[in-house]
């Protein structure tokens, strides 16, 4: 009787993680997404308190003391930063309710290139936040569970996660990756490219989010125009004044074309070292493209007319793998009951 109150009373609350270069999630298996906020951590630099994260530490700029200083803690898919890392991880324990106390089994995503050093930093950083016990899931494998694919049966399942950092390409069979092809690339580098077309070809500097919003209107991945174009405003190179230029759909899909041929690359080499019985199944069954960066204009149909495979964009691609991991915080639950069950 003893052992089974004590049982009970250690429950912990799990939680699933999906920290991205651009966007953190975080999930309960009752509560669903309750945090999907950017990755930026707001720091007082003269005392080292944490001010705020997500949503509130964009806000917190230049509207408070000169010593908070706004974080990125993550590049290219992985953790740059432990310690900011850590306090952002413990930041977002606190606001799902997890206390040091209640040791949370956590399951986090971590892109398949992140290598064996960026993997141990992102558990040390949970287990530093108060994490009792660190799953981690590579994300083409969660974006395949989130998606609700056959992942433990003998079929090839065709997964492509395209986010703001890393864009991964995985066929999924018998619960692993069979074959895979990823790159520390995406959405930021397309931002970065089309600002450095603004600053060469206009003269102009452009805000980071109005990059990001001219892309989102204009990009088209097969380079269709269409005559559209937008008018934003933007601060000149050599004069340092506020101006307003007309920015061309053309000029947006120059930039982006190479990090676009880059990502088709990537997932027609994926699709290449597949097994042939295996690619058969991807031939029948299509592939699916999830991440933020999957809502890009036409991309699908480039990557269709690419790869010879039917292509669908994910309803919600953005959310694709914290919904994968939250399934798999269900299945932790059932095994653990089902382990407790056994341990009487
Ligand atoms: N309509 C759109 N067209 C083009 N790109 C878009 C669109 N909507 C969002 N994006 C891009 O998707 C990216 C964000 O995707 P996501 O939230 O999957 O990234 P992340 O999980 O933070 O990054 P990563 O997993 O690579 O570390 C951003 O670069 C954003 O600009
Ligand atoms: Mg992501």
């Amino acid at each position: 009787m003893t052992r089974v109150a004590l049982t009970s009373s250690s429950v912990a609350l799990d939680v699933a993680l999906d920290i991205g270069t651009a966007q953190t999630r975080l999930a309960t298996a009752d509560r669903g997404v309750i945090v999907d906020e950017p990755t930026l951590v707001a720091i007082d630099t003269s005392t080292g308190d944490v001010v705020d994260v997500g949503h509130g530490a964009r806000e917190v700029v230049g509207r408070t003391s000169r010593h908070v200083v706004v974080f990125r803690p993550f590049a290219q898919g992985t953790t740059v930063d432990f310690d900011v890392t850590a306090r952002l991880i413990a930041h977002l324990f606190e606001r799902a309710g997890v206390s040091k106390l209640s040791r949370a089994r956590v399951v986090m995503s971590v892109p398949s290139l992140a290598t064996a050093i960026e993997r141990r930093a992102l558990r040390q950083a949970a287990i530093q936040a108060g994490a009792r016990e660190v799953s981690l899931i590579e994300a083409p494998l969660a974006a395949a569970i989130g998606l609700g694919l056959p992942v433990q049966d003998p079929v090839g399942s065709a997964v492509t996660v395209l986010g703001a950092g890393a864009s991964e390409a995985a066929v999924i069979s018998l619960g692993g990756i069979v074959s895979a092809g990823a790159r520390r690339l995406g959405g930021n580098d397309i931002d970065a490219a089309i600002a450095t077309a603004l600053r060469t070809r206009l003269g102009v500097v452009v805000a980071p989010t109005t990059v990001e919003e001219i892309k989102c209107l204009l990009a088209s991945a097969r380079g269709r125009s269409l005559g559209m174009s937008q008018v934003v405003r933007a601060r000149s190179v050599d004069r340092g004044e506020l101006v307003e230029v007309e920015v061309t759909a053309e000029l947006v899909n120059a930039a982006l074309a190479d990090v676009i041929a880059a990502t088709v690359r990537m997932i027609q080499e994926c699709l290449a070292e597949t097994a042939p019985d295996l690619s058969q199944d991807v031939s029948a069954r299509g592939l699916t493209l999830v991440g933020g960066m999957a809502q890009l204009t036409d991309l699908d149909e480039l990557v269709a007319t690419s790869t010879g495979v039917e292509v669908a964009v994910a309803a919600h691609p953005d959310l694709v793998v914290i919904e994968g991991l939250r399934a798999c915080l269900e299945e932790l639950a059932s095994l653990h009951a089902l382990l407790r069950a056994a341990d009487r």
